[in-house]
């Protein structure tokens, strides 16, 4: 299934210290025009593809600074465009929640939208509005976002990004985020930092074997009382590949990148937004082309050649590889200039499953002749 990471809007109206959104001068945000065009171009590809669905999930910057007319009009747009097809076209939002309210909510669950996926930081001076970067406003107004979803009975879940700042206090994040007591689950990520970041940006880089330290402490304690706790992953993920025929890959463990698209604010698409950002694997407007023509662009078909690349190379004989990969070719691309290498985040799963999760759990992975 397509899956379209829609950043209708690069404007945000908060300012974190590790993102590059909000490093851009003029943020822009999608006319309705063109909004238009993206919906005609969603027919289109749902008639020509009987049997697909397309997943849109909005995306920014933050999704509600494109203001409430934007979605009001996405809305009308699936039902007179989409009239024929709109039952295969699923959304999803990814938003800080900060300026959500009940006008956004009755449009958002009138898309079908029930789940949320929003962000979180409990210390102060990572996560914050405006430019002071206020985290104690950011945190207020977070959760009176949150209690508005939960009162009209939408599940959240969130990401949080593990930083410099915290890799002293593995425990005390772990225990406050599972407090917060959410239906949904979180996912924790590493910081991703670029050569070309801000200095400030910089100073919240951590390495793989902290990254794969930091898990390994909070695993420890996840493990021991697991059924406490609600869904966290990596953890959920790698315990159901140790132990049952789960065979669910995310989009940076997948032998190829799927049908995943960017699609930005002026109608420019590419392989995910960290390829539009680097100006790498341009599949051109969605105003000149089909989307079943941009996803048969010939760049996407070198990225699904790159595992029969790396199981001979990079990744030869490596035991997680069912399971990998060889991770996403844009970490790979950012480690080595190469879309036909390894991911650069090799050595923390590595680190990870050797050192904590197989000795903690027992556990050793099924391997299968999966090449
Ligand atoms: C770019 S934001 C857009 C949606 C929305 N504004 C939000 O914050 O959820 C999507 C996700 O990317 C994460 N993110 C941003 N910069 C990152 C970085 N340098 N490394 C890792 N994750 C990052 C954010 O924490 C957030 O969870
Ligand atoms: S709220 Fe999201 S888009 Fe905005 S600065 Fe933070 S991570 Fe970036
Ligand atoms: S863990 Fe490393 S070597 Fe193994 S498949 Fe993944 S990237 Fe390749």
């Amino acid at each position: 299934m397509p899956t379209i990471i829609f950043k209708a809007t690069e404007a945000c109206n908060a300012n974190c210290v590790y993102c590059d959104v909000v490093h851009r001068k003029k943020p822009r945000t999608i006319s309705l025009d063109l909004l238009k065009v993206v919906f005609e171009r969603f027919n289109e590809y749902l008639i020509d593809c009987p049997n697909e669905e397309i997943r849109v999930i909005w995306h920014g910057g933050e999704p509600c600074m494109a203001g409430l007319n934007l979605y009001k009009t996405a809305l009308q747009y699936t039902k007179e465009i989409c009239s024929e097809t709109k039952d295969r076209l699923k959304f999803a939002v990814q938003s800080n929640v900060t300026m959500m309210n009940q006008d956004f909510l009755d449009v958002f669950m009138e898309m079908g939208i029930h789940v949320i996926g929003t962000s979180y930081e409990p210390i102060h001076g990572v996560r914050g509005l405006g430019k002071r970067r206020d985290s104690r406003l950011y945190n207020k107004k977070f959760f009176e976002g949150i209690n508005l979803l939960e009162k009209n009975g939408i599940t959240w879940g969130f990401i949080y990004v593990v930083t410099k700042k915290v890799l002293d206090k593995p425990l005390e994040i772990f225990y406050h985020l599972t407090n917060l007591k959410l239906k949904g689950g979180f996912d924790i990520h590493p910081v991703l930092v670029y050569d070309d970041a801000a200095q400030e940006s910089q100073d919240t880089a951590i390495t793989q074997e902290e990254f794969a330290d930091f898990l390994g402490t909070i695993f420890k304690e996840w493990w021991e009382h697991r059924n406490r706790y609600q869904h966290i992953d990596p953890f959920d993920t790698y315990l159901k590949h140790y132990t049952s025929d789960y065979d669910c890959l995310g989009c940076c463990d997948s032998p190829t990148c799927g049908l995943h698209l960017y699609l930005g604010p002026d109608g420019e698409t590419a392989q995910c937004g960290r390829a539009a950002d680097w100006d790498i694997l341009l599949y051109g407007n969605i105003q000149d082309k089909p989307l079943k023509k941009i996803f048969a662009d010939e760049q996407r078909t070198m990225i699904d050649s790159r595992v029969k690349v790396l199981c001979d190379t990079d990744c030869k004989g490596c035991e997680y590889w069912r399971i990998c990969h060889g991770g996403c070719p844009l970490d790979a691309y950012n480690g080595h200039k190469d879309f036909m290498r390894k991911t650069d985040q090799c050595l923390s799963r590595k680190i990870f499953l050797k050192k904590y999760f197989e000795p903690i759990t027992g556990l050793k992975l099924p391997q299968r002749n999966t090449k």
